[in-house]
């Protein structure tokens, strides 16, 4: 077996002597490239991003910025990295490097003042300039003759930048208008530019890690019938795809694993199939990956995934891992119960569907036995069309929720068919809102049934108080979150 080694900026960099534990951001500081920093090592700043070559949506292979702090460096075993160093192309000896076009947009436009932050936002940048489908076009209209488009919004630069790419970059003394800034007047790459042009070639290829370092291994199967049986023989180790869980764990908690077992490149994990009657999700699919597959034919989960963490957490955050982490303030069960969805649980003897209504056991706990794997999450078809997701936090977007509400309904000729809510932070688990389904289906959509039912609603679970929110607060939101969906969707309801 090969040695574990990752390339970065090009060149090949063994990884061992690093402990299998060891995240790619320590790894990356231990051989100088200290433009990568840590700041929080829970993955909420952003200034350890760096970009990773992954399988693309529209191009062969994709530049992903994802959190160094929270990947373990072995996890990044035969596959290519870019840091901020990286970026710039090197000048002749005693000449200074040519900036990258976001580190030229970021140092004209005052986006960088102590500069720690700088890296993260940059590399972050980096992938959204290099997204296939960032569109840009010339505006002759526009006042100084700089590229427009007519796709600008409050959250898009007439470059097409999305201002989400930058969701999980935190900068404390800049202020975010230069950084904006710089992000709305970035280009398009030029045709000479060797990183877009890596964009045209398959990413690297996962390749079978088996990293061991005294008494601790990372360990990536080739496939899913290899994983099965490892989990069977070893039903301690920890299944990690993004690491965005573990990551904060093994950084936070100090949690070291004997074994850990990586499934997030297992082809059979991958897929995204829509079929007559269902469309299933692979479970190490990444939310960004699910997010442009599926480009808004989910429209609960379209609304669901830009409050999903940030895009550097949704690069790498699974459905898997939320579903398998069992918290009760996930955010992505409220939607998957309110679209009736089930999990596709595996292990070595074979498959189970499990309704997602039953698979919440207690706090953190499932039914999904030891030795036992989500392979995928089906969401059953026709999709009901009025939809609502809401998340109530203190921030808009990379919060934890407070409590969350996600809505389908079937509304005929005024009458609502059926009705299915999901909620999140009320109870031990993520629960169906059975009473409030109750008093909605078979009603007119009218004022007077969904106050009633708003006010059902309010008693539903058993929500407590701590540093997020009071119960009191909870309830009351739960109630409202109905109210609010009747009001956005009243005028769209045929009659
Ligand atoms: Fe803050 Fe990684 S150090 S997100
Ligand atoms: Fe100082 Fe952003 S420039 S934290």
């Amino acid at each position: 077996m090969v040695a574990a080694r990752i390339t970065v900026n090009g060149k090949e960099a063994p990884i061992s002597p690093a402990a299998p534990h060891t995240t790619a951001l320590d790894f990356l500081r231990e051989r100088g490239l200290t433009g990568t920093k840590e700041g929080c090592a829970e993955g909420e700043c952003g200034a350890c991003s760096v970009l990773v070559a992954r399988p693309g949506v529209n191009k062969p292979t994709d530049w992903v910025a994802v959190n160094a702090c929270l990947v373990p460096a072995a996890a990044l075993d035969g596959q290519e990295i870019i840091t901020s160093e990286g970026l710039a192309t090197p000048g002749e000896p005693g000449t200074p490097p040519t900036l990258h076009p976001v580190q030229e947009e970021m140092a004209v436009r005052g986006g960088s003042q102590c500069g720690y932050c700088t890296p993260g936002f940059i590399c972050s940048m980096a992938a959204e300039y290099y997204r296939p489908d960032r569109c840009t076009h010339t505006n002759s209209d526009s006042a100084d003759g700089s590229e427009a488009a007519g796709t600008a919004d409050s959250e898009h630069g007439p470059n097409g930048f999305d201002l989400h790419a930058l969701s999980g970059n935190l900068c404390r003394c800049t202020g975010y208008r230069p950084i904006r800034d710089a992000a709305f007047a970035v280009g398009t790459p030029t045709d000479e530019d060797l990183l877009a042009q890596r964009r045209e070639q398959s990413p690297p290829a996962p390749v079978a890690t088996q990293y061991t370092q005294g008494d601790r291994s990372f360990l990536r199967p080739s496939t899913l019938e290899e994983v099965l049986r490892l989990l069977r023989e070893r039903p301690d180790a920890v299944v990690v795809a993004g690491s965005t869980d573990w990551g904060v764990e093994v950084n936070i908690r100090s949690r070291r694993e004997s074994c850990v077992v990586a499934i997030d490149r297992l082809t059979e994990l991958r897929e995204l199939r829509v079929e007559s009657d269902h469309i299933e999700i692979g479970a190490a699919l990444t939310l960004t990956e699910i997010e442009r597959r599926l480009n808004g034919e989910v429209p609960l989960l379209a609304q669901l995934f830009p409050q999903f963490a940030s895009r550097l957490i949704r690069n790498g955050a699974t459905l898997g891992g939320n579903l398998g982490t069992g918290s009760p303030i996930g955010d992505s069960p409220p939607a998957l119960l309110a679209l009736e969805a089930s999990v596709i649980l595996a292990d070595a003897d074979g498959e189970r569907e499990v309704p997602l209504a039953d698979y919440f056991t207690g706090y953190r706990q499932s039914v999904r036995r030891p030795g036992e794997l989500i392979r995928a999450v089906r969401v059953p078809l026709p999709l009901s069309p009025v939809v609502g997701f809401h998340k109530i936090a203190k921030r808009r977007f990379d919060d934890i929720s407070s409590v969350a509400a996600a809505f389908a309904l079937d509304i005929e000729n005024g009458i609502v068919r059926k009705a299915r809510i999901g909620l999140g932070g009320v109870a031990a688990t993520p629960i169906r809102s059975l009473a409030t389904e109750a008093a909605l289906e078979g009603k007119p959509w009218a004022t007077e049934t969904v106050e009633a039912a708003a006010r059902v609603l309010r008693g539903e679970g058993t929500p407590m108080s701590d540093h997020r929110a009071s119960s009191l607060y909870r309830s009351a939101m739960l109630g409202q979150s109905l109210l609010k969906l009747y009001a956005q969707t009243t005028e769209a309801v045929s009659s």
